[in-house]
Order: structure tokens, then C-alpha cells, then sequence
């Protein structure tokens, strides 16, 4: 039976036509809003690093591991702190962004020399950390204490991909959900990134969804 919707009025974009950077544009304010994650680092000379990097997110539960996706300088094929130091020490920290945190973070994205530590530069607390070389933020809500499993390129792309398990989680304590085993994610208060150079988003309002029973 012909659907009796009305067709929408769409355009279409093919990547490879569209000028440098419009479709990272594009995408990232499609694949949006994405989680932070605030991630500290250590060079092999014990230089601690801080930056953000919104291509990000959980990519599995058993064990709990993460990615994060770092893209080389593009100007000048300089790898980022971050890329340098877990090919160097692989083990890393990730943070949760919280509203009162935005301004520390925006900090921590400055392209400083590698041996400037952001938790100096942003005037954050380091912390040590349990299992793991690099330090710990202290003002931040969640942390997570992560091995990192793979280093993969993305074909084609100058981009790769850090996988790590966490070894460790460190929650506020007014933040954990003991009953049910979960974060507060909405006291959390984690700030998420849109498209573009400077959106964010706070998070929004809660609701309840149930996959259904066949
Ligand atoms: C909110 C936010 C998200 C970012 N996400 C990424 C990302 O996913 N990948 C990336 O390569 N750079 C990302 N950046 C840029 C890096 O944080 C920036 O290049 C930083 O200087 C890298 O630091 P490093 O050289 O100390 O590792 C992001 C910046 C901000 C502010």
C-alpha cells in the first residue's frame, strides 16, 4: 500500500564534494549532542596532559570499555599530547564535564607545548590515581581509570581511535544511585557538545521509555 505521508522536502550532501571542514560540520552537529571526555594522560618523561574530546562513548559493558577518537593536527601531521603520551604510558583517566567545570575545560583544549601540564594551566587539582600513571582531576564528579586496549586508525581518515577498559570508577558520593547501582545522571549535571566551534548543552528533561515484550 503506497504510504500516505507527505514527502518531506529534504537536501542532500555528498562529503567528498563539500569544501574542508563542512562535512566535520555537518556531522558533528547530526551526531549530537555528544558526551565529553576529559582525559588525562602522562608522557613517558611524567608530564602530565589534559584535553577534551567529544568523539566519544561507551563501546562496551563487559568488561566496561571506552573509545575516544583523536584526529592529528591537520595543519602540521603532529600527533596530540593525548595520542603521543598513551602510545608512550597506555593507561589513561576520563573525566565527566560538569556544568561548573565548562570554563576549566574550554582551558584544557588550548594547544599548549607538550611539556606544559593543563592541570597547571587551568589551575585543576591533580590527583593520584589508584591503578593507573596519569592523575586524576579532583573537582570532577566521575572519573574513570582506563587501560587502553587498542590503538586503531581509522582508514582514510586522520583520525584514530583509543580503546580503553576501565579499570576503575570513582563516583561523588552524593552523585551514586546505591539502590539501583547507577550514577544520578541528571544531578550529574554533564555538559554535551553540538556542532559547530562553541554549542553545548545542558542535559534536559527525563522520561521513560520501555522496549516492549513481543
Ligand atoms: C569540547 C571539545 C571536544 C573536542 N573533541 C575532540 C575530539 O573528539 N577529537 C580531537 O582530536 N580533538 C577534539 N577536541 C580538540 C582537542 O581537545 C584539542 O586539540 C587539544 O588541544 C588536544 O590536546 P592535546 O594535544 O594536549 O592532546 C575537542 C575540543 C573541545 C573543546
Amino acid at each position: 500500500m503506497p504510504s500516505t505521508v507527505p514527502e518531506l522536502s529534504m537536501l542532500s550532501f555528498v562529503p567528498d564534494e563539500m569544501p574542508d571542514p563542512a562535512p566535520y560540520h555537518l556531522l558533528t552537529s547530526i551526531v549530537a549532542p555528544r558526551p565529553i571526555a576529559w582525559v588525562s594522560t602522562i608522557s613517558a618523561e611524567g608530564i602530565p596532559n589534559l584535553a577534551p574530546y567529544s568523539f566519544y562513548n561507551a563501546v562496551a559493558g563487559f568488561p566496561p570499555t571506552i573509545l575516544f577518537s583523536v584526529s592529528y593536527r591537520r595543519k602540521e601531521p603532529k600527533e596530540k599530547d593525548t595520542l603521543r603520551n598513551v602510545k608512550e604510558i597506555d593507561e589513561f583517566v576520563c573525566h565527566v564535564v560538569d556544568e561548573t567545570m565548562s570554563e576549566s575545560m574550554i582551558q584544557t583544549a588550548i594547544d599548549f607545548p607538550h611539556e606544559v601540564s593543563e592541570f597547571e594551566t587551568a589551575n585543576l587539582k591533580a590527583v593520584p590515581s589508584v591503578d593507573v600513571r596519569p592523575f586524576r582531576i579532583a573537582e570532577a564528579p566521575v572519573a574513570m581509570e582506563c587501560k587502553v586496549t587498542q590503538i586503531v586508525p581509522v582508514e582514510g581518515a586522520t583520525n584514530v581511535m583509543v580503546l580503553g577498559r576501565v579499570l576503575r570508577f570513582h563516583i561523588r558520593e552524593d552523585l551514586y544511585r546505591k539502590d539501583l547501582g547507577l550514577v544520578d545522571t541528571m544531578q550529574m549535571k554533564p555538559i554535551t557538545r553540538l556542532g559547530g566551534p562553541i554549542e553545548y548543552t545542558k542535559i534536559g528533561e527525563l522520561f521513560a521509555l520501555k522496549i516492549p515484550t513481543v
